[in-house]
């Protein structure tokens, strides 16, 4: 379906996008013809994702940002914009989460995660739709959500509560822009092994077996196929799909993809102790 010309010409935007999914977006989206941005907080990060994609900088640039900040978002855009004299498309994948009873969350950790996936999206989403508002041009918008955005998913409720809000901006800005040629979707992901997720959400092999067992398909995701789907929206083979949340994750909705999972086989109290093993773990490592 893909030729190498399918996203030609194009510069799409991807926020988290050093690492991860972000970054194997980037790569298909380079694979079809685009140029990208690549966003993230992390310059190191950057440097090392534009090593991995083997660029040269000419069609791959970097832009340290923190998507949490709207005057930060609105500089990098115009920066981009002054750079490459367009975007087409942006990618809202940075996210941030991790398990942590509810009862245990400091209203930072939930500001926190909020912020990032919900905030975030909101930024970047305004500073580029205003931008092609203004200039009457057409543009795409693809956002990240989850396969608990519709029913929650226990122990992690900032990130549940903030991809819920994606799907609800993605729905509404669907709408409110279509008549300006501004398409706005949503994919939900389930599991695809990255370092970032696998690291704060499926940190042992019980849980990934468990895991893997609620899935129809009974395997992960490939990035590829995550991938492929971001062309599809992000190009012109699909003018008339907007608004939309397509779930790509074997089918794990369906059987009520979500963390509910871990209480059928841990007790309370041991997870907790799991949660506070994971929280000192990350803050060690930073
Ligand atoms: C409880 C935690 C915590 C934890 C941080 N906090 N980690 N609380 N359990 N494990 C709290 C801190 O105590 C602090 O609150 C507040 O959150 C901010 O923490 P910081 O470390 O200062 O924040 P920051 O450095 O900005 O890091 C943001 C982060 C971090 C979200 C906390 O995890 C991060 O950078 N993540 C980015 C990558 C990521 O998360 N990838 C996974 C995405 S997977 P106090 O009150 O103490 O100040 C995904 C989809 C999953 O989204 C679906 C898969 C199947």
């Amino acid at each position: 379906m893909f030729s190498a010309e399918t996203l030609q010409g194009k510069h799409i935007v991807v926020t988290g996008g050093g690492s991860g999914l972000g970054l194997e977006m980037a790569r298909g989206f380079l694979s079809v013809g685009a140029s990208v941005s690549l966003i993230g907080r992390n310059r190191a990060r950057l440097e090392q994702a534009l090593k991995d994609l083997g660029g040269d900088g000419t069609r791959v640039l970097l832009h340290p940002c923190d998507v949490r900040s709207y005057e930060e978002v609105q500089n990098t855009f115009s920066s981009i914009v002054e750079h490459t004299g367009r975007v087409d498309g942006v990618v809202n994948n940075a996210a941030g989460n991790f398990y942590c009873a509810s009862e245990d969350l400091t209203s930072n950790g939930f500001r926190t995660v909020v912020d990032i996936v919900l905030q975030g999206t909101f930024n970047w989403s305004q500073v580029f739709g205003s931008y092609l508002i203004e200039h009457s041009l057409p543009g795409s918008i693809l956002n990240i959500v989850a396969t608990y955005s519709h029913f929650g998913s226990a122990f992690v409720l900032p990130s549940a509560c903030a991809k819920a809000g994606v799907h609800a901006l993605t729905q509404t800005l669907g709408v409110e822009w279509a008549h300006h040629g501004i398409r706005v979707n949503a994919v939900a992901p389930g599991p695809f092994p990255t370092e970032g997720a696998w690291s704060r959400l499926i940190p042992d092999e019980k849980i990934e077996q468990r895991y893997k067992r609620l899935l129809p398909t009974r395997r992960f995701g490939e990035k590829s196929e995550l991938a492929n789907l971001a062309i599809f929206l992000l190009s012109d083979l699909s003018p008339y799909i907007t608004g939309e949340c397509i779930y790509i994750d074997g089918g794990e909705h369906l059987r009520g993809g979500s963390f509910n999972f871990l209480l059928e086989y841990f007790e309370p109290e041991d997870l907790k102790k799991m949660f506070r093993g994971l929280k000192s773990k990350s803050q060690a490592q930073k």
